[in-house]
């Protein structure tokens, strides 16, 4: 016990980097029914508490269903503002200095809210939150997977402007169905147009989507991934090319990609020198935020404080910082 709190104030103290968290799954649900509210849509649920007993998920797709429903009530770019503010609160609450938030353009493009809407309220929090909070941030632009090729061309065209806004675009939505190799083209381009490559891969998809997202889509991270464990020959690739995963310990138990935490393998990668860092996903949704997912596995597998200062220190070193900042911070991890 005594060590459990010892390391649950190293995990708070330690400064962190957040890698995989979908802005949309931040939607706490009272400012939900705050927004819902001012822009008079109807949710269909009858408090805070109605929504939250929904949160009751057996899959991906289970929990999709109603992630895509909440972010209907985001129509202004105050919403996205609001929204994304909130998100900055939280990281300000578990020293996570640096983070690198998803968006899904299409989630809110469909439903006829201009992209500029939508990528200027987000930018303008990020600005807000680097002067008042001192967290800085990036944007990676993610095609819903369960849509069409063309329809990810599409919303490239519509990023062109704020290209200077975006470091990278990525993959993500329904995974099993939809493997990288329905992109391959659209990625081609964003790296020829300039954007670093991520790709959700290996969360219920099977090892050949790492693969697929490894040679097709030539990412710089994998996003999940934790099934890379089932493919000798992709663990040795994955701890050759120090490919960083971006894993998710809460949103795993809750989409019961694992039966119990204590089952989760992060540590067993770790302890086999993969790159693993820790991320919320959708911290709204899956019960915390960073620190909550640190505490979550350094409690069920028993971690050493230098398993936690791995992980804080991977966090950074698989960012898309430059590599001075990248050090910087790798060294206050050290000496924290
Ligand atoms: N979109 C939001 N969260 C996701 C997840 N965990 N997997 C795939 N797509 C998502
Ligand atoms: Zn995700």
């Amino acid at each position: 016990m005594q060590n459990q709190s010892q390391h649950h104030a190293l995990i708070q103290s330690l400064p962190k980097a957040e890698l995989h968290v979908h802005i949309e799954g931040t939607f706490e649900p009272e400012l939900m029914f705050e927004i819902a509210q001012r822009n008079h849509v109807d949710i269909p649920y009858a408090s805070v508490d109605d929504l939250k007993k929904a949160y009751d998920f057996h899959n991906l797709q289970s929990f999709l269903d109603i992630y895509y429903a909440g972010a209907n009530v985001l129509l202004h770019e105050q919403d996205f503002y609001d929204l994304t503010y909130a998100y900055f609160e939280k990281c300000k609450a578990d020293n996570v200095v640096h983070t690198e938030i998803f968006f899904d353009p299409q989630t809110h493009t469909d439903r006829g809210v201009a992209f500029a809407t939508v990528i200027n309220g987000i930018e303008r929090a990020c600005q807000d939150a680097k002067k008042n909070l001192g967290i800085s941030s990036y944007l990676i632009m993610c095609f819903l997977r369960h849509l069409s090729e063309e329809a990810a061309f599409e919303t490239l065209a519509q990023a062109k402007p704020y290209k200077d806004k975006i470091i990278a675009v990525g993959l993500d939505s329904s995974e099993v169905g939809h493997p990288p190799s329905k992109f391959e083209r659209v990625f081609k381009e964003a790296k020829t147009q300039g954007y670093l490559i991520v790709a959700h891969a290996g969360e219920e998809g099977p090892p050949e989507y790492i693969w697929e997202a490894l040679d097709l889509l030539q990412v710089n991270r994998i996003d999940h991934g934790v099934r890379c464990e089932e493919d000798e020959q992709l663990m040795a690739r994955l701890i050759a090319e120090k490919m960083p995963l971006t894993v998710c310990p809460l949103s795993n138990l809750k989409l019961c990609v694992v039966d119990d935490m204590q089952q989760h393998n992060i540590k067993r990668l770790l302890d086999q020198g993969v790159n693993v860092t820790v991320n919320s996903d959708d911290p709204a949704y899956f019960g915390g935020y960073m620190n909550d997912n640190f505490y979550a596995i350094s409690d069920a597998l028993d971690l050493s404080s230098q398993d936690i200062r791995q992980l804080a220190s991977n966090s950074f070193q698989a960012s898309f910082l430059p590599e001075a900042e990248k050090a910087q911070w790798m060294e206050k991890v050290v000496k924290s």
